[in-house]
């Protein structure tokens, strides 16, 4: 990663990781990686559901401005008629152990910018690597095949193919800077790698907003290129939309015919809000008719619960003054860093009383995971044997439309460890390391 400190945009460190693979049980891990492609199949289909989406997001919109300027993009383009159904989905869907149960729980599905799948795929490798150099051989049986960087890729190629122009760019939607950036260079590499004709293209949104035009066919150009796969890895936070340029940018990109990972409903179908109302009695039915796979969805689910301005959304901030360590407050934020813990809790609910902009957050239990010891390697400091906690993830392709879906992939894994005192464990954020899980039964 490039460091955030002594920044050069020419030279780069080693990404945080642990020194041997954290365990994590196999039939957890099995488990949600068979049901990636149901949970593919349930984002798929709230971003197509305008009804459910809009009775979700009703008083969210109204007070959270970001999620309010996404929806009225959403409405823009479906008010105009859209010119391209096809829309491509590059997951992540995350999970926690809870230790009173050892089962997992869901924290979230990301829709937007699931990063990763590139180093991910080269720390189990790496973990493959140390447990050889220790020796220790009976115990490589135990870490699981990764395929995360091909399997997006794979899907970012068929929604190429599918787009139909042997010219057409897969254009990147980049941040002004770019700290992450092995990882998304690790995908144009493998697209590079599965097919050698398709070129890439490393743009900001100000980019766009500056040099991108439609056609009449609503095709979209970008400096001369027409665009056929839009891949965001920025646009998921207010701070990349600078002015109305950036806005006016994302609009002119849904209004096109290029396909994007994520469409607008699909960015919308990822808010925790969305999450928050998923877990509702009967609303994964609403989706996903296999009663076997609602059922296995459903018990993933920690509890959520509703801020909205009625009895409901009062019980809820009841619950969560009386116990705040319980519970999680969170905004219609992603990238890390939002949420509220802790007493902080009760001092945000407290303070925000019976105003509107309750309804701007959702309410989460906390997960419990189990703790475990590793050795966390960072640039700059000599590792040291800590007590750890891990999240892993699952990563899943979809390209569908509105009636019907034409790829559906569980899409390889990754696992992140942070130190078990702290409350998020972004790696690109600085406080979670890479790891890789070692299964056992
Ligand atoms: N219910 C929860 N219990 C325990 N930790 C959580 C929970 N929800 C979130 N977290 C922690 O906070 C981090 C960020 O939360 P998340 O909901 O994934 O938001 P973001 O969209 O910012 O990634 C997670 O990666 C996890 O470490
Ligand atoms: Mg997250």
């Amino acid at each position: 990663m490039r460091p955030k400190t002594s920044f050069s945009p020419d030279s780069i460190t080693f990404a945080p990781f642990v020194l041997v693979p954290s365990t994590f049980p196999h039939h957890e891990f099995m488990k949600v990686k068979s049901l990636q492609p149901a949970i593919n199949k349930l984002i798929h289909r709230v971003a197509h559901d305008q009804k459910f989406l809009k009775e979700s997001l009703m008083n969210t919109v109204k007070v959270d401005d970001f999620t309010g300027r996404l929806f009225q993009i959403y409405e823009a383009v479906h008010s105009e008629g859209i010119s391209q159904r096809i829309s491509l989905g590059l997951l992540r869907s995350d999970y926690f152990l809870h230790s009173s149960t050892g089962r997992v729980l869901q924290v979230e599905v990301n829709t937007i910018a699931s990063s990763f799948a590139g180093i991910a795929t080269q720390v189990s490798l790496y973990h493959r690597y140390i447990l050889s150099e220790l020796g220790a051989y009976e115990h490589l049986q135990y870490l699981p095949d990764n395929q995360a960087l091909q399997s997006l890729v794979a899907g970012m190629l068929k929604a190429w193919e599918m787009y139909g122009c042997e010219q057409a760019v897969i254009l990147f939607i980049v941040e002004d800077i770019t700290y992450n950036i092995c990882d998304q260079r690790f995908h144009e590499f493998q697209i590079q790698t599965q097919n050698p004709k398709v070129r890439v293209m490393r743009c900001t949104l100000t980019d766009v907003g500056q040099y991108g035009t439609l056609d009449k066919e609503k095709k979209l150009y970008v400096k001369g290129k027409e665009v056929a796969v839009i891949y965001f890895r920025a646009g998921y936070s207010p701070e990349h939309y600078h002015s109305s340029l950036e806005w006016d940018a994302r609009l002119l990109m849904e209004r096109s015919k290029a396909i994007k990972s994520p469409s607008i409903q699909y960015h919308l179908a990822g808010t925790k809000k969305v999450q928050q109302e998923l877990a509702r009695p009967n609303a994964v039915e609403r989706f996903i008719e296999n009663e076997e796979d609602a059922k296995a969805i459903r018990a993933l689910f920690a509890g959520l619960y509703s801020l909205d301005m009625n009895e409901e959304g009062d019980e809820s901030v009841k619950m969560a003054i009386k116990n705040p360590h319980a519970y999680i407050l969170k905004p219609q934020r992603e990238g890390g860093g939002n949420n509220i813990y802790g007493k902080d809790v009760r001092e945000t609910l407290e303070r925000i009383g019976k105003k509107k902009e309750r309804t701007g957050y959702i309410l989460m239990d906390r997960i419990v995971p189990p703790i475990q010891k590793n050795y966390i390697v960072r640039p700059g400091s000599a590792p040291e044997l800590n007590d750890v906690i891990s999240e892993l993830g699952i990563f899943g392709t979809i390209i569908g439309d509105s009636e019907e879906i034409f790829w559906n992939q569980e899409a390889g894994h990754m696992l992140r460890t942070k130190l078990s005192t702290a409350n998020e464990g972004g790696v690109a954020a600085g406080v979670g390391a890479l790891d890789s899980p070692y299964l056992f039964s």
